[in-house]
């Protein structure tokens, strides 16, 4: 039976579930114009493209400091391309790009860009904050047994380093590799990746990398450093149709095999970040854990690229060398009492050949790089640039950086330690420039997840000297 106070109790109730029921479902005006990512590609000199990621029939309209807006131009159209049959898993499926990528270059003296409601900043007439991100996204791989949790924020903390690190205003972001890590199904009982998606299709990379990294992919422009993820038996395509500097062809797309001789090592670049500095961005992504023989074709690439390295430093007074891979690293260990030498045995046999004492040119002031699931930073008594290796933004880690290593002791191929500093959480790292107009010093602050600065290093010339904050 209803009685009147029942009813008024259920009348209530029923108005405040409609009530709770409308606020949680407020709208979202999803189409199939909204882009699944808008940013910034900087490339070599001044040169810098908008790049739109979009599931939409057509390019959109681009407006420059709010002119009449124009199309943007497609760089890569939707498509499946045949499944390569050298993967390194045995769960191998179809890349699937239901997505069109489009770019449009900036011109000089534009201030902004307006495309499908996001507004980009033109890049930075002067660089003095940069963010420094690596080996960002979450390891699925049958053929290691690695399984992290994608699911769990804490434990794959890519998006909150995103987050922390916009929140830092950067006018450049960097990433030095490694992007891509959902190479295999999440095992059925696995609760920590339950549903992830995998494989090398735009799924998987917007799961990996355009999702978490949406607070800072429009928050600057970018430069990507290739990762022997993203070599083009795996994760390659994606690289090619979003984040390669250079145009897009069917030669540079690693869909066929066939192309992988010339695909596999794009062309070193350089651009400036301050009157006295520039960049030098290398692609170390096929290079080898042994040594290279001089007959094999890998070894002559690397060889003429590093003179193009060479060549490029003469452009400015002090170059930052960035490899995905390091030369001059310790390996990760057991416990952080062990001291490993590390560094990559492919590029130090072919930078050794070179330059035997010091194994980069001597422009090269600092050399940046990724692939070690650790921060460290190691300055030199012996004529070698200060080296940093920032891989621990997000990919599980997979050991200890040795916590101490004396000073005067010769650990890592024949240079002496003058300063370290290491960490093996998960973090990021700034640069800020801190030198006179003419002389650029460098800042290096290396952060938590949630962007509480740990430890600091001052970068003069091709020493650095680092404290704990
Ligand atoms: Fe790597």
């Amino acid at each position: 039976m209803i009685t009147s106070k029942n009813f008024w109790t259920f009348a209530v109730s029923f108005l405040v579930a409609l009530l709770i029921s409308a606020c949680s479902h407020s709208p979202t005006h999803v189409t199939s114009n909204t882009p699944e990512a808008v940013f910034t590609v900087q490339a070599e000199g001044q040169r810098a493209m908008v790049r739109v990621v979009t599931r939409a029939a057509a390019c959109p309209d681009i407006a420059w400091d709010g002119k009449a807006p124009q199309r943007m131009r497609q760089r890569a159209a939707p498509a499946t391309p045949r499944v390569r049959q050298d993967s390194g898993q045995a769960d191998n499926k179809a890349a699937v790009f239901d997505v069109l990528t489009c770019e449009a270059a900036w011109a000089q003296g534009v201030a902004y860009a307006e495309v499908a409601g996001h507004r980009l900043s033109a890049p930075a007439s002067e660089i003095r904050r940069i963010v420094i991100v690596a080996d960002t996204g979450c390891r699925m791989k049958a053929s290691e047994n690695a399984f992290q949790d994608c699911n769990d924020a804490a434990k794959w903390p890519f998006a909150q380093i995103a987050q922390s690190a916009a929140a830092l205003k950067p006018d450049l972001v960097i990433h030095i590799g490694d992007m891509h890590y959902r190479e295999s199904p999440c095992p059925t009982s696995n609760a920590g990746c339950a549903k992830a998606e995998w494989g090398y299709g735009f799924d998987a990379w917007q799961a990996d990398f355009f999702k978490p990294a949406r607070p800072l992919l429009g928050a600057a422009p970018w430069v990507f450093v290739r990762g022997n993820h993203e070599s083009c038996f795996r994760a390659g395509q994606g690289w090619f149709r979003f984040f390669d500097a250079q145009a897009w062809s069917e030669a540079r797309s690693c869909n066929d095999a066939i192309n992988d001789t010339d695909a596999d090592y794009t062309e070193p670049y350089a651009l400036p970040i301050a009157k006295d500095t520039q960049l030098v961005i290398f692609d170390s992504s096929k290079t080898s854990g042994k040594a290279f023989a001089q007959a094999d074709p890998a070894y002559g690439k690397y060889v003429a690229q590093l003179k193009q390295v060479e060549q490029l430093t003469q452009q400015k007074p002090s170059s930052f060398f960035l490899s995905h891979h390091p030369l001059l690293a310790f390996a990760p260990a057991a416990s952080a009492e062990q001291i490993k030498s590390g560094g990559n045995a492919g590029l130090v046999s072919v930078f050794g050949t070179l330059h035997p004492q010091r194994l980069f040119p001597t422009g090269v002031s600092v050399a940046m790089h990724g692939h070690v699931h650790l921060f460290q930073a190691i300055s030199f008594q012996s004529d070698h640039p200060t080296s940093l290796i920032m891989g621990n933004s997000g990919s599980a880690n997979e050991g200890f950086a040795p916590k101490n290593v004396p000073t005067g002791s010769v650990a890592i191929q024949h240079a002496v330690i003058a300063d370290y500093a290491s960490r093996s959480d998960y973090g990021f790292a700034t640069l800020d420039r801190v030198g006179s107009t003419t002389q650029s010093d460098w800042l290096l602050t290396e952060y938590s997840t949630k962007g509480v600065p740990v430890i600091q290093c001052k970068l003069t010339g091709a020493k650095s000297l680092c404290v704990k904050v």
